[in-house]
């Protein structure tokens, strides 16, 4: 979690970090800092909660400098305060970091001991320390930084400053992304290309353990045994008007409308359409020799996951385990030899994902990733590489990625059954013509906008929504639940349609509403049977449906909303919308921070 940016620059670099922050502030929001070097002082400005905070401070009390590095927090350890924001900083050192020291106890307890005090409650604070320990011993702040290190556990990307050294910054990262950006007589740090994209498209992505030394005019890029090495440097394809709100009033809103677009580009690279054929990236593994699959993700990547495995069995034959990664990972899972591990991830550095991944490799697994920022470490460390083409996706509910990652895995779904012989030719056709429908539908389902922000206003007074759905609808009641939550902060459930009389149908009563998303098909009846059961208890039923099922069933409903008519393999795709839409709108009535909703950040880099 957390952004961090760093510039050696020629020129005023506070109005350029805070910018960087604005682009980053996906990544935290609960304060945010920035520090400078000059005329030999450290000089700081921090503020508790949203950037604009920092702005209002930095107008009366001013960083100038042309070297400095910036942090937007989300919190850890420590409160979102003042005092723990950062940068943390000595008399000798400043610092940003952004992910955790899990030794940061002992560490601080030793350093108790030799007489420092510390001024926050933070992890971050005691790297400080130890990097400053060293320089007050004489060392340089190469040596510094290469003595205190090995000394730190957990994950971080850090950016250094040294008072006595006001031309140079280290950077280094372990298990937190960090980018080296090279521009013209200046040189940056930053959590991602995206934060340095105004400044320059000339990157380089550190590896896990690297630590660097950046000047106005070099970059010295030592690995983790300290030996100097070279990284690439590339041309990032990060626009910064990709991150832009456009026309529309919130990032979330303009996500959710560029579906159709984006599904399409992802779909582009997915199927041959002249061919009627699936087309994934070349692997240099034999896939019909797959017997298994792992999938592990978190939050609605994982849903993404389960709708998968609904079609990696149905389609397939091929049997799926799935499991979050935070209890994957700890679980000891049984791993076949020789099996697929497939993890799923809009950002690729999700901390918990990227911990089941690398203990996925040690046991042997063949490691797949659909993931939507391709330079990121799972992207990297993939021996399958399946991008998603969504763009930037910068409200923290995710909407573009998920539909997006839905469309790589129902490629991915047809191509294995393709390979196990189990669709011919002809049904090969008919399954890509149907994934090629589904912009269409989804531009279909987006023209239901001002129907659904009419209804958000009979959501926004519950205390309680429920979702309900079936088979591979079952993860988008999931998914809508966990949407309506995190913007809205209403407390809502998705459950397994039939699962209700086993216990939640208790929950139902004439103040929740419940959501039911039942596409015509072979599960319509049964998810109806479910419906008229909560109906028969009072229950406020808002059925999502299409217009054969909204004939059959929509009589006596709160409320309801057609979608087109589809394919069961892309129904997940066109229901995401609506859902999406219905806790847009109603987070709209009810005020909230929609793209940057209490207590959450984009990108979780912290297990
Ligand atoms: C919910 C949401 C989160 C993420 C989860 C995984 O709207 O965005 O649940 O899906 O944190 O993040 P990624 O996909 O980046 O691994």
């Amino acid at each position: 979690m957390c952004g961090i940016i760093g510039i050696v620059g020629r020129e005023e670099v506070a109005e350029r970090l805070l910018d960087g922050l604005k682009r980053m502030e996906y990544r935290g929001y609960d304060s945010a800092g920035i520090c400078t070097l000059h005329d030999g002082d450290l000089v700081r400005c921090r503020a508790e909660g949203k950037l604009s905070n920092l702005t209002r401070e930095l107008a009366t009390s001013p960083t100038p400098g042309e070297v400095g590095i910036a942090h937007t927090r989300w919190a850890t350890h420590g409160a979102p305060t003042e005092c723990n924001a950062h940068p943390h900083a000595t008399d000798e050192v400043a610092l940003v970091h952004n992910g955790i020291i899990e030794n940061f106890r002992s560490l601080r307890d030793g350093l108790t001991k030799r007489g420092r005090t510390f001024e926050s409650e933070t992890d971050s604070e005691v790297v400080a320390h130890l990097i400053s320990e060293q320089v007050e011993a004489g060392k340089s702040p190469e040596d510094a930084v290469k003595a205190v290190l090995p000394q730190l556990r957990g994950a971080f990307a850090l950016a250094i400053a040294f008072r006595d050294h006001p031309d140079m910054l280290i950077g280094s990262r372990r298990g937190s992304p960090l980018v080296v950006g090279f521009g013209d007589g200046e040189i940056y740090l930053g959590s991602d290309a995206l934060a340095l994209a105004p400044l320059t498209q000339k990157i380089a992505y550190l590896d896990e353990g690297d630590w660097v030394v950046v000047t106005r005019d070099s970059a010295t890029i030592y690995d983790k045994d300290n030996n100097r090495v070279e990284r690439e440097i590339s041309t990032s394809g990060a626009s910064a008007a990709a991150i832009e709100k456009g026309n529309y009033r919130h990032f979330m809103q303009k996500e959710i409308f560029e579906q159709p677009t984006v599904v399409a580009q992802t779909l582009n690279s997915y199927v041959r359409p002249l061919e009627q054929q699936v087309a994934l990236p070349q692997m240099d593994f034999d896939i019909s020799a797959i017997s298994r699959v792992t999938i592990v993700a978190c939050g609605t990547s994982y849903y993404a996951g389960l709708v998968a495995k609904y079609w990696f069995e149905q389609f397939a034959r091929l049997p799926v385990d799935i499991d979050v990664a935070s209890e994957f990972r700890y679980r000891e899972p049984v791993l076949e030899p020789g099996g697929l591990a497939l993890f799923i991830s809009q950002s690729g550095e999700t901390a918990d994902t990227l911990a089941a991944l690398r203990h996925c490799k040690e046991e042997g697994q063949t490691i797949a990733v659909v993931v939507n920022v391709p330079t990121s470490t799972m992207a990297r460390e993939a021996d399958l590489l399946l991008p998603t083409h969504a763009g930037p996706e910068i409200g923290v509910a995710s909407t573009k990625a998920f539909t997006c990652q839905l469309a790589v895995l129902a490629a991915l779904a047809a191509h294995f059954a393709v390979k196990r012989g189990r669709l011919d030719r002809e049904q090969e056709a008919e399954i890509v013509s149907h994934l090629l429908e589904a912009p269409a539908c989804l531009n279909a389902a987006l023209n239901h906008d001002a129907e659904i922000a009419a209804m958000a206003h009979l959501i926004a007074p519950a205390r309680d929504v429920l979702y309900l759905g079936r088979g591979a609808d079952y993860p988008l009641a999931l998914e809508g639940a966990l949407k309506l939550k995190e913007i809205s902060y209403i407390h809502a459930e998705g459950y397994a349609a039939g699962e209700m009389k086993h216990g939640p149908i208790a929950l139902i009563d004439e103040a929740v509403p419940v959501v039911v998303l039942a596409p015509s098909g072979p599960l319509f009846e049964k998810t109806v049977s479910n419906m008229q059961e909560v109906r028969a208890r009072g229950g406020k039923i808002v059925l999502i449906s299409d217009r054969e099922g909204l004939e059959e069933a929509g009589e006596g409903c709160l409320a309801t909303i057609e979608m087109p008519r589809v394919h069961p393999l892309i129904a997940p795709l066109v229901y995401a919308v609506p859902v999406q839409l219905l806790a847009y709108h109603t987070a709209c009535v009810k005020g909230t921070d929609v793209d940057q909703p209490r207590n959450l950040a984009k990108s979780v880099t912290v297990e």
